[in-house]
């Protein structure tokens, strides 16, 4: 993920709930984690900063839609989607009403905010067709 160093970091004081459907598989212990994280940063970089690996095969610039995410509360704290975001989501497995590219999530509210990472979000990259 290529994160611009020179983008100042806001101070973290937004509430972030990631629970996660399959945890071992996104290098986490337990099923649910509640960060905080500061505005402007996207929800893959928040996560992954905290070591819950979330697939982002693209780099995190919506030419994927490995980091798909659900939205499950304060997305009204989130940037809204693109055309270009929901064009790339529609391409996830299990789209969802609340289905957003967690990389193209940029907080931007006070929250708090909950997601759920749903557990193909590595399987479909691990899993070997014999
Ligand atoms: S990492 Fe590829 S679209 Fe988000």
């Amino acid at each position: 993920m290529h994160r611009d160093p020179n983008k100042p970091k806001a101070p973290p004081t937004v509430p972030l709930t990631i629970h996660m459907e399959d945890p071992e598989g996104l290098g986490a212990s337990e099923p649910t984690r509640t960060i905080m994280v500061g505005k402007g940063d996207s929800i893959l970089e928040a996560a992954m900063d905290c070591g819950i690996n979330i697939e982002h095969a693209c780099g995190g610039v919506c030419a994927c839609s490995t980091c798909h995410i659900y939205v499950e509360g304060g997305g009204s704290s989130l940037s809204e989607a693109t055309e270009a975001e929901e064009d790339r989501v529609e391409e996830a497995p299990g789209l969802q009403r609340n289905s957003r590219l967690s990389c193209q999530c940029i907080v931007e509210g006070n929250g708090p905010i909950v997601v759920r990472v749903p557990s193909w979000n590595r399987n479909a990259v691990k899993e070997d067709p014999h």
